[in-house]
């Protein structure tokens, strides 16, 4: 296990992973985050995709050890405080 470090929708946060671990898997299950969804099985629906430094990315298809360090947005990250999207 290692412990990876990501700043996910402006808050620092810090997670246990294998290295397998995918990033989807850190965003719904260590993180809460379930707007991240898992539609498929062969990285084609983009129902994972999330913002990573800015660029859009399939989280069902990256591992969570090769973005350590980056900036992630889900859609969580694209609401206002009263629940309305940006
Ligand atoms: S879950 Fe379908 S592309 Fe990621």
């Amino acid at each position: 296990m290692t412990q990876v470090m990501l700043s996910v929708n402006g808050k620092e946060m810090s997670a246990e992973v294998e290295g397998r671990t995918l990033l989807v898997e850190v965003l719904r299950d260590k993180l809460g985050l379930t707007g991240t969804h898992v539609g498929c099985d062969t990285s084609q629906c983009g129902a994972c995709t999330v913002h990573v430094d800015g660029k859009s990315m399939k989280s069902c298809s990256v591992l969570a050890m090769d973005v350590a360090g980056a900036e992630v947005t889900t859609i969580e990250g694209m609401a206002n405080p009263d629940g309305s999207l940006r």
